[in-house]
C-alpha cells in the first residue's frame, strides 16, 4: 500500500527563512540601536534611522516572526489533523508571495515609500499582494482543517486559526486608503478616527500577530518537548475564548491623553486590566504543562528556551496592563519604557518561542530528532537570555528617566531639564543596549551555523501521515 506523506516543504522552507529573516532583522535593529549612540553611523538618507526603524520592525515581526508562524501553523495542523495540508500549490504561493512581500518590503522602506501608519507602512501595491497570500493561506489552514481525519481541533489550531482570521480583517479594514500613484496613497480615515482605527490594527497585531499565534505554537511545542499533555485542557478553551474576546478593546491604551474622547480611553486601561487574567492563565498552563517533567529542564535547551519564553510573556503581560493605567502611561508614554516592554514581549517572548519551535522543528524536517550540537543551543539560549536582559533592564531605566526628567519642575514653575538634557542622560543605556542586542544577535548567528551543520548532506525528509485516530501527534 502506498504511504501518504505530510507536506514539509513548505515547512521547511519557512523554517529556514525564519532564522535567515531573524539575523536579518536583528542586524538592523543594532544598527538602529547603534545609530542613536552614534548618530555619525546615519551616513546616508537610506540608511538613516528613520528608515531603518520601520525596516527593523516589518522584517522582526513579519519576516522572522511571520515566517516562524507560517513554519509551525503548516506543521502543527497537518499533524494534529491526520492529513497532508490542503491545496499544497496554494501553500507553496504562500511562501513565494509572502517572501515577496518582504523583499519589496526591504526595498521600499529604505526608499522612504511610507503609508506612516506603524506596523502598516508598506504601500497599496503590497497591500494587495499581502491579501492574496494572506487569504491563500486561510484556504490551506482552514482546508486542512476541514479535511482532517480527527474528530477533534486540537486548541493550538484554534489559536492559529483566530489569528489567521483577525490579521485579514485588521489588515483589510486599517488599509483602507486612496491611492493617488503607485508608491502613494492616503488612508480613507481621518483625525482622530484614523487614530482609533490605527491603534485598534496596532494593538490587536500585537494580540494576534504576536500573541495568539505564537500561543498555537506553545500549545503545541511544549507538551511536545516536555513529553506531557497539557496542564489543563479545559484552561486552554477558557483561555482562548477569553484572550480573543479581550483583546479587541484594549487599543485605545496607545491613545492615552490624546482627542480621543476620555471614555473610549478608560475603555481601553479597563479591558487591558482584564487582559491581564487570560494572559497569566495561558502562562500558568503552559508552564504547569512541565509538572513531573521539571528535572527536563535541566538538560535540555529547548525546553529552557519554551520556558523561558512563557516567563517573558507573564512578565510583559503584567508590565502591559500596569503601563495601560492612565496615570501610569502619564510617566511611561514616549519613553524607553516602552521600547523595553515591547522587546521584553518581542525578545523575551516571540523570539524564544519561536527559537525553541525551530530547534524542534528542523531537525525533524531532515529525518532527524537533534540538532547538530544540543551544546551549541545550550549556549545560544544563556547569550540570548543575558542579551534580554541588558537590553530591557537599560531601557527600563532609562524610561523611567527620562519620565521623571521631562515632568520634573523647579519652585518657579519652569522646567527643571531641558530635552537634550535627558538625551544626554539616556546615552550609557543606549550604549548597554547595543551590547544587549549583539548578544541576541550572535545567538542568533550560532543557531544559523549549529542549522546548516544539521541540514548538510542530509535529504529532506516528509513523514507518513499517521493513521485516523486521537487528536495529538
Ligand atoms: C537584536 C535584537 C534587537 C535589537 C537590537 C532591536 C533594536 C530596536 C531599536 C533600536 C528600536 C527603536 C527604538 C526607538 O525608537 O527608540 C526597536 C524598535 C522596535 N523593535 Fe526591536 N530590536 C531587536 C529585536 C526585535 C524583535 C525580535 C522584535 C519583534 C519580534 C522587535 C520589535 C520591535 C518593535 C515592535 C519596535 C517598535 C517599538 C515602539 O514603537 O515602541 N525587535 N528595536
Ligand atoms: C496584557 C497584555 C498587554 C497589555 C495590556 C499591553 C499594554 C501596552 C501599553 C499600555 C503600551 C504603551 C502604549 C503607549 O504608551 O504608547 C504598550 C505598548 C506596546 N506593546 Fe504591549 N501590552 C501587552 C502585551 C504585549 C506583548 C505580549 C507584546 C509583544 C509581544 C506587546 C507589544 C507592544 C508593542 C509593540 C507596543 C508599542 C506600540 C507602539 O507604540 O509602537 N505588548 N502595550
Amino acid at each position: 500500500m502506498q504511504s501518504q506523506t505530510y507536506n514539509y516543504k513548505v515547512v521547511r522552507q519557512f523554517a529556514i527563512m525564519t532564522v535567515v529573516w531573524g539575523i536579518v532583522g536583528m542586524l538592523v535593529g543594532v544598527i538602529a540601536a547603534a545609530q542613536l549612540v552614534w548618530p555619525e553611523l546615519n551616513v546616508a538618507e537610506w540608511l538613516h534611522f528613520g528608515r531603518l526603524r520601520p525596516l527593523h520592525t516589518n522584517a522582526v515581526i513579519f519576516a522572522f516572526g511571520g515566517c516562524a508562524l507560517f513554519a509551525t501553523s503548516y506543521y502543527c495542523v497537518q499533524r494534529t489533523c491526520h492529513t497532508p495540508l490542503f491545496a499544497p500549490g496554494l501553500a507553496a504561493f504562500t511562501f513565494w508571495g509572502w517572501q515577496l512581500v518582504i523583499l519589496l518590503a526591504a526595498i521600499t522602506l529604505p526608499l522612504g515609500y511610507t503609508s506612516g501608519k506603524e506596523y502598516a507602512e508598506l504601500e497599496w501595491p503590497i497591500d494587495i499582494l499581502i491579501t492574496l497570500v494572506w487569504v491563500s493561506y486561510a484556504l490551506v489552514f482552514f482546508g486542512t482543517v476541514a479535511t482532517r481525519k480527527t474528530t477533534h481541533i486540537y486548541v493550538a489550531n484554534w489559536f492559529y486559526g483566530a489569528f489567521i482570521l483577525t490579521v485579514a480583517l485588521l489588515h483589510l479594514v486599517n488599509s483602507a486608503e486612496v491611492p493617488v500613484s503607485l508608491t502613494k496613497s492616503y488612508s480613507a480615515y481621518a483625525g482622530v478616527q484614523d487614530a482609533m482605527i490605527q491603534w485598534w490594527y496596532g494593538h490587536n497585531a500585537v494580540g494576534f500577530f504576536l500573541t495568539a499565534g505564537f500561543l498555537g505554537m506553545m500549545y503545541y511545542f511544549v507538551p511536545k518537548q516536555a513529553g506531557r499533555p497539557v496542564y489543563s485542557y479545559r484552561l486552554s478553551v477558557v483561555h482562548f475564548w477569553a484572550l480573543i474576546f479581550t483583546y479587541m478593546w484594549a487599543g485605545p491604551h496607545h491613545l492615552h491623553y490624546t482627542a480621543l474622547p476620555d471614555w473610549t480611553q478608560s475603555i481601553g486601561m479597563v479591558f487591558s486590566l482584564i487582559l491581564l487574567a487570560p494572559s497569566w492563565g495561558g502562562m500558568i498552563n503552559g508552564i504547569m504543562t512541565l509538572s513531573g517533567a521539571w528535572h527536563k529542564l535541566r538538560t535540555d535547551p529547548i525546553l529552557k528556551f519554551l520556558i523561558t519564553s512563557l516567563s517573558f510573556y507573564g512578565m510583559s503581560t503584567f508590565e502591559g496592563p500596569m503601563m495601560s493605567i492612565k496615570t501610569v502611561n502619564a510617566l511611561s508614554h514616549y519613553t524607553d519604557w516602552t521600547v523595553g516592554h515591547v522587546h521584553s514581549g518581542a525578545l523575551g517572548w516571540v523570539a524564544m518561542v519561536s527559537i525553541g519551535a525551530m530547534y524542534y522543528l528542523i531537525p525533524r524536517m531532515y529525518g532527524k530528532t537533534e540538532m547538530y550540537s544540543t551544546k551549541l543551543i545550550t549556549t545560544h539560549f544563556w547569550i540570548a537570555t543575558i542579551g534580554i536582559v541588558l537590553y530591557i533592564a537599560s531601557m527600563w531605566i532609562s524610561g523611567v528617566m527620562q519620565g521623571l526628567m521631562w515632568r520634573a519642575t523647579n519652585p518657579d514653575g519652569t522646567l527643571t531639564y531641558s530635552f537634550v538634557e535627558s538625551v544626554k542622560a539616556s546615552y550609557p543605556f543606549w550604549t548597554i543596549r547595543v551590547v544587549g542586542g549583539l548578544l541576541f544577535l550572535l545567538g542568533m548567528v550560532i543557531m544559523f551555523y549549529n542549522m546548516v551543520k544539521t541540514i548538510a548532506g542530509q535529504k529532506a525528509y516528509d513523514a507518513p501521515v499517521l493513521a485516523p485516530a486521537g487528536a495529538h501527534a
